[in-house]
């Protein structure tokens, strides 16, 4: 069956601080949003994408991107927004969930984690070490422990998923994941992690757009 992508792309863009929300955002002569969802397109193993707008933006997005992208009305939530788009894809076999932040994703890692649902995996997230050590606190700041950093791992986006997994976990598990793989493991289902890329970092940001668009070559806007 169809493997379809799910582009959240209807968040407001609070801790970037641009004028417009951040996917909508100009990355060298593209938006967030059309460079991520080119990417999808460009791997060559996604046959359809739908895209999660703010309500106010449904119209702009349709402009700024190919004919046979969907553009659906998001939520207030990351996760009202993939609900969303997962109602708008009741065709998928496979699904992947691909933040539009992470705008300069490389598409042969999307390639690589189809390869890996189409080899039987159910859940597939890619991941890259962390640098520095990660402490958990308190709501006063007071250190409450220090995972070992040899177990943690940063979570990039896109997670892959079979299609009726994800439903059910969006369907069974309600609750505060950052990320899908979150609600997926909830249900009790492994997660497969898969090496993930430097490139597919999230712009949140304004030091990671800079980032951005120093890896593009070009200093300013
Ligand atoms: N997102 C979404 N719907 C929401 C919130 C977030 O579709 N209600 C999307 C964002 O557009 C983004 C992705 O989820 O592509 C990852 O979220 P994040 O990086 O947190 O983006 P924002 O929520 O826009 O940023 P901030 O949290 O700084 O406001
Ligand atoms: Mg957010």
């Amino acid at each position: 069956g169809p493997v379809v992508a799910l582009v959240p792309a209807a968040g407001r863009g609070v801790r970037l601080g641009e004028p417009v929300p951040k996917a909508f955002v100009e990355l060298g002569g593209r938006s967030m949003l059309r460079r991520a969802v080119d990417g999808l397109l460009g791997s060559g193993v996604v046959d359809t994408v739908v895209v999660i707008v703010p309500d106010a933006l449904v119209e702009a997005a349709r402009a700024d991107l190919p004919d046979g992208v969907l553009v659906v009305v998001g939520g207030e939530e990351r996760a009202d927004s993939v609900r969303a788009g997962l109602a708008a894809a009741p065709d998928a076999a496979l699904v992947l969930v691909h933040d539009a932040a992470r705008a300069l994703t490389p598409p042969s890692l999307i390639a690589r984690v189809v390869a890996e649902l189409q080899a039987g995996r159910t859940a597939v997230v890619p991941v890259l070490p962390v640098s520095d050590t990660i402490k958990t606190v308190d709501v006063l700041g007071t250190v409450t422990g220090t995972p070992p950093r040899s177990e943690l791992r940063a979570v990039q986006t896109p997670q892959g998923f079979d299609a009726d997994l994800l439903r059910r976990a969006y369907r069974d598990v309600n609750g505060d994941a950052t990320d899908d793989a979150g609600l997926v493991e909830r249900l009790g289902e492994q997660v497969r992690t898969i090496v993930g890329e430097p490139e597919a970092f999230k712009i949140t940001t304004p030091w990671d757009l800079a980032l951005a668009r120093v890896l593009l070559g070009q200093a300013g806007p």
